[in-house]
């Protein structure tokens, strides 16, 4: 038997353009604390967020994502049936299935497309990234629609004074092509599981529809229960030296890069890790989380394009960006900002 033929693609990848949705509603901390005892001042100063989106009913994981990407193709300058594989990074996508990826590729025109899924939380941004990169070079793929977006508030309990204040939603996109330069460099990740339990559900949907069976009529919608203070321990040190570690891979050292967007997840983690990464004051560091909270998959490429539409980012400039989360997973790479 003859061997079989495989692919071969392009030799590098890069992502092509950027775009964002956020929610029209904007929740300010005096909203969140009319159902938690807090004070605006608490959340300010612990997590950095003075306010952020939640959507609206038509404000759909599919329109959200949609209307992200739309903004994705027009800056990258790509149409949509020239997408091949599309990517959807989601934890609050309500339907088991389909995946949401399918509706999206055929609303956008993107018919045909190889089209899934994956859940990676806060992470998924950069496991699309690293994923997307991959296809490209082994010549599954061509063009590559990655979408990070969450309707976390979904899954919120307005209650929690650990997770109500913190939750967001939107929606990020990036198109991912062909390039003959290096745009995106190697992915460092990693899982830990035997840490699943620092962020979960509160229960399986089996079981919120039995208990909701048995209780007086009360359903048991399940939400997101997080230990806040180990998982920020573990994001603001262990993962400050998988950050080091993609710089590394990407050879970049601190000084030649230019900016800094890690998952946007509390602006004291930011902070600890731009100092354990010993990185210089000139470099540019995405603080979205102020008003949009923190919108897991969607927080990245939304930071980015904020750093990019204000000007304090440009585009062929190194980008370190990780993200980290629920899992506990996490991923990083050095890519070329759009
Ligand atoms: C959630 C988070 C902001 C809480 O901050 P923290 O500094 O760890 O706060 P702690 O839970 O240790 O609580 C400190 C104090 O504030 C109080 N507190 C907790 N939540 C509060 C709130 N919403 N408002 C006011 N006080 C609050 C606690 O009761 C505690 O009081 P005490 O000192 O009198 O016992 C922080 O842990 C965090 O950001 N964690 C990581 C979040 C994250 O990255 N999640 C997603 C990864 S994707």
């Amino acid at each position: 038997m003859t061997g079989l033929k495989v692919s071969t693609g392009a030799a590098c990848s890069k992502l092509l353009g950027i775009g964002g949705y956020r929610p029209r509603r904007v929740v300010d901390n005096a909203e969140i604390c009319t159902l938690i005892d807090s004070s605006d001042e608490w959340i300010r100063t612990r997590s950095g967020i003075i306010e952020r989106r939640w959507a609206s009913p038509d404000e759909t994981v599919q329109m959200m994502s949609v209307a992200a990407s739309r903004k994705a193709l027009e800056r990258a300058g790509i149409e949509a049936p020239q997408i091949d594989t599309v990517i959807v990074s989601t934890v609050t996508h309500l339907y088991q299935t389909p995946a949401v990826a399918t509706t999206i590729a055929s609303e956008l025109g993107a018919k045909g497309a190889a089209a899934f899924d994956i859940s990676a939380a806060c992470a998924g941004f950069c496991y699309a990234t690293a994923m997307a990169d991959s296809f490209i070079r082994s010549g599954a793929s061509k063009y590559v629609l990655i979408i990070g977006v969450e309707r976390l508030s979904d899954l919120t309990n307005k209650h929690d004074r650990s997770t109500a204040f913190l939750f967001a939603d939107g929606a990020g996109a990036a198109v991912v092509g062909p390039s003959e330069v290096p745009g995106v460099g190697p992915v460092v990740w990693g899982s830990d599981g035997d840490q699943a339990l620092l962020i979960q559900q509160t229960a399986s949907w089996d079981r919120a529809l039995s208990a909701s069976e048995d209780s007086d009529g009360m359903a048991l919608w399940p939400t997101l229960r997080m230990e806040g203070n180990p998982v920020f321990k573990w994001a603001a040190y262990t993962m400050s030296k998988t950050a080091a570690e993609a710089l590394d891979a990407a050879g970049v050292s601190p000084d030649d890069l230019d900016v800094f967007v890690p998952h946007q997840a509390n602006m004291r983690i930011t902070d600890a890790m731009f100092k354990a990464l010993k990185l210089p004051e000139q470099v540019v560091v995405g603080r979205d989380i102020a008003y949009q909270g923190n919108t897991s998959a969607a927080s990245i490429p939304l930071a980015i394009e904020a750093l990019l539409e204000s000007g304090q980012a440009h585009s062929g400039q190194t980008c370190l960006i990780i993200g980290f989360g629920a899992g506990l997973v996490y991923a990083g790479q050095v890519i070329l900002i759009p």
